[in-house]
């Protein structure tokens, strides 16, 4: 074995990169819960590229036959639910653990310096995820996969001059049809790729700088030497085995967690399998009510909030745009003396707290029809998200910090 290695390493620097990034990769000792869902999110990611392609070997992407094929999929091909329902269970897992990855990031001002283009390159990642759900929500050709796509689809034609344009452009043809069905198919298809790239990048800035903690310290600052080597951090442990092992529990407890849904609440009560998407795509009837699925909610909710001007949508869509824009600029805006929340101050504190009921609140009013009185809440909750951000220069200065102790707590 160990001839067979060395054989390698002259050839490849398999030993090296082990050591490098796991076995002598120093990571904070202090990760706390917060810090599983990183790899949980590879996890669902594997599952999705997975179960697609496996999907993919039965399903048809054609506006006479996708619908068909999915039903055959559900109750012809041996074990077909499965692979489908830990698809479409595993998108809406997607969302779950990147918001709550996102949130940690958040509370630990995990996006400072030095980890803004990690951040950045992790917000680029959020982009081309909502762009892969939006996608693959065309494939089943439901009543949803249909009116949804055509809704989102006429959003670009609110975009002056070259709007009506651009959507014919995107849909191949004057409304959704085959033709948008198979180019939305090649493009689900590739872009899971693209995502496994840009994670590889991820992970590449995560090891230039080093994992942020709890504490919000940096320790490659602070004193050298532990029980594995005399110049890594002291208060580094390597990340193999302790880390990951203790991301196998992680996934232990998110298996339970996911696979009880994909056996006994695949549908989610139509949160996650929306009730419409059961009857075939009809371009001649439109169903009452048309949502996208949860995690879009709270940006349709925002896109919705915009009264149109002059008979057009676009500030509407400019401030959804604005609304996953802005995240790219949290590094910038963030003042605070301090990282992490635990050190932060009430005004802080407070914010994020409102942040994060503000986020749940547009989510449910996506969902839901709009009224002259959900249309209000919305426009309020639309003001608080972009308050919370262009206000932070402000209140993240001001607001009184704890001092920050010299070595990570336990
Ligand atoms: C497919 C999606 C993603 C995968 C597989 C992924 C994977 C990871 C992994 C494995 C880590 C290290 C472990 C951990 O800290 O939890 C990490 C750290 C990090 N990720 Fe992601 N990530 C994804 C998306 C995102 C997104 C959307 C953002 C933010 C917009 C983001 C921001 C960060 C930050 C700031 C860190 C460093 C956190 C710290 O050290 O405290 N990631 N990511």
């Amino acid at each position: 074995m160990s001839r067979l290695i060395d054989w390698i390493d002259e050839r490849y620097p398999l030993t090296k990169v082990w050591k490098e990034h796991l076995a002598e990769y120093y990571a904070p000792k202090n990760f706390n819960f917060w810090y599983f869902f990183g790899s949980l999110a590879l996890l669902v990611l594997v599952n999705q590229i997975v179960t697609g392609i496996w999907l993919t070997m039965n399903y048809k992407p054609d506006a006479n036959l996708a619908f068909a094929s999915v039903e055959y999929i559900m109750r012809d091909v041996n074990w077909g639910w499965l692979i489908r329902y830990l698809h479409s269970t595993g998108a809406s897992a997607f969302f779950i653990v990147i918001y709550l990855h996102m949130f940690r990031g958040l509370i630990y001002g995990s996006y400072r310096k030095p980890r803004e283009l990690l951040w950045i390159i992790g917000v680029v990642i959020y982009l081309a995820m909502m762009a892969t759900a939006f996608f693959g929500y065309l494939l089943p050709w439901g009543q949803m996969s249909y009116w949804g796509a055509q809704v989102i689809v006429n959003l670009f034609s609110a975009i002056p001059v070259i709007g009506d344009d651009l959507s014919v452009w995107i849909r191949g043809d004057y409304v959704i049809s085959d033709t948008t069905l198979n180019r939305f198919f090649a493009l689900h298809y590739l872009l899971p790729f693209v995502l496994a790239a840009l994670v590889f990048v991820h992970i590449v800035a995560l090891h230039k700088v080093g994992s942020n903690n709890p504490d919000g310290i940096e320790i490659k600052k602070g004193p050298k030497g532990n029980r594995w080597s005399d110049t890594a951090p002291a208060d580094g442990i390597p990340f193999h085995p302790y880390y990951t092992v203790k991301d196998i529990v992680g996934v232990a407890g998110f298996l339970i967690v996911f696979l009880g849904v994909v056996f006994f609440l695949p549908e989610m009560g139509g949160f996650f399998l929306e009730h419409p998407n059961f009857e075939p795509a009809n371009p001649l009837k439109t169903p009452p009510h048309i949502a996208p699925v949860w995690y879009f909610t709270p940006f349709y909710a925002m896109l919705r909030a915009v009264p149109s001007f002059a008979g057009t949508q676009v500030w509407g869509v400019l401030v959804m745009g604005a609304s996953i824009v802005i995240l790219f600029f949290l590094p910038w805006l963030d003042r605070s003396p301090v990282k992490s929340i635990r050190y932060k101050g009430m005004i802080s504190k407070v914010a994020i707290a409102l942040f994060v009921i503000d986020f749940l609140v547009l989510g449910y009013l996506g969902m839901k029809p709009a009224t002259p009185g959900r249309t209000l809440v919305a426009q309020i909750g639309t003001v608080y998200y972009f308050l919370f951000f262009l206000a932070m220069p402000f209140y993240s200065k001001i607001d009184k910090t704890k001092p920050v102790p010299e070595r990570v707590t336990q």
